[in-house]
């Protein structure tokens, strides 16, 4: 089976000359629920911006085969969707509706096909009537609702969504995790919530000081304290 997304190699540091990734292999193929899991500082947020080439990689990030680069960054935005951790950093239009109309305006999508994508994305995110209100006034778990619309609207084929339930109290997690469940559409999702992981990834990847420290079943990860303490994922 080909991998929808590929990753060789690749090593990252930031121009102040922090290291954030060293030699990451990963392949993720369609279909796949895969949670990247890791202490705080890993490098998991840095590895996620790999993904839709906000950051760039020479040639050691491929998407269905093609290297992610310059030429080629509106269709992988429009094949790979990426929810940052945090929702101010994806809104900033006055209205709902600018913000999730935004990718498929900039795909060049007739007025129709735009409603349509915004009608469909929140629909898919419970957020159905917000179309009006200002994304700034909204609580913490209604803006990571409308940022994932801003990506889902899109169509994408993989759905990366780094924190998805950090700073939400428990019913606002169990919300956001049946919203998850709902998408079959592939799925990367950045965590430390093991309870999370557990309902809705197949696969870990443990991310520890830039590097993969565990790619596995998450039945057989979880299963695992020596390796979960040892990534600070549980305690001793
Ligand atoms: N913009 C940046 N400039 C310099 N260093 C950064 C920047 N963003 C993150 N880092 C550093 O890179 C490493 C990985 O960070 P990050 O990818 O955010 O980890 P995680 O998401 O796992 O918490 C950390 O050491 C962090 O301090
Ligand atoms: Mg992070």
């Amino acid at each position: 089976m080909q991998e929808l997304i590929k990753i060789e190699n690749l090593s990252f540091g930031y121009p102040d000359g922090q290291q954030a990734l060293t030699d990451i292999n990963l392949g993720i193929y369609r279909g796949d629920s895969v949670a990247i899991v890791g202490p705080n500082g890993a490098g998991k947020s840095t590895l996620v911006l790999h993904f839709n080439g906000i950051l760039r990689s020479n040639g050691h990030v491929k998407l269905l085969g093609k290297p992610i680069d310059d030429n080629n960054l509106k269709w992988v935005r429009s094949r790979v969707g990426v929810v940052f951790q945090n929702p101010d950093d994806q809104l900033f239009s006055p209205t709902v509706f600018d913000d999730v109309a935004f990718g498929p305006m900039n795909m060049g999508y007739s007025q129709a096909e735009v409603e349509q994508a915004v009608k469909m994305a929140l629909g898919l995110v419970g957020m159905s009537g917000f179309e009006k209100r200002s994304p700034h006034h909204l609580s913490v778990g209604e803006k990571k609702r409308i940022a994932m619309a801003t990506v889902l609207s899109m169509s994408p084929e993989v759905l990366v969504i780094d924190e998805p339930t950090s700073n939400l109290d428990p019913r606002g997690k169990w919300d956001i995790i049946e919203v998850l469940k709902g998408f079959s559409i592939t799925k990367i999702i950045v965590s430390h919530d093991l309870e999370m992981v557990r309902e809705l990834c197949h696969r870990m990847v443990i991310i520890d000081h830039g590097r993969v420290a565990a790619d596995a079943k998450t039945i057989d990860v979880l299963a695992d304290k020596k390796l979960l303490v040892a990534h600070g994922l549980a305690a001793a």
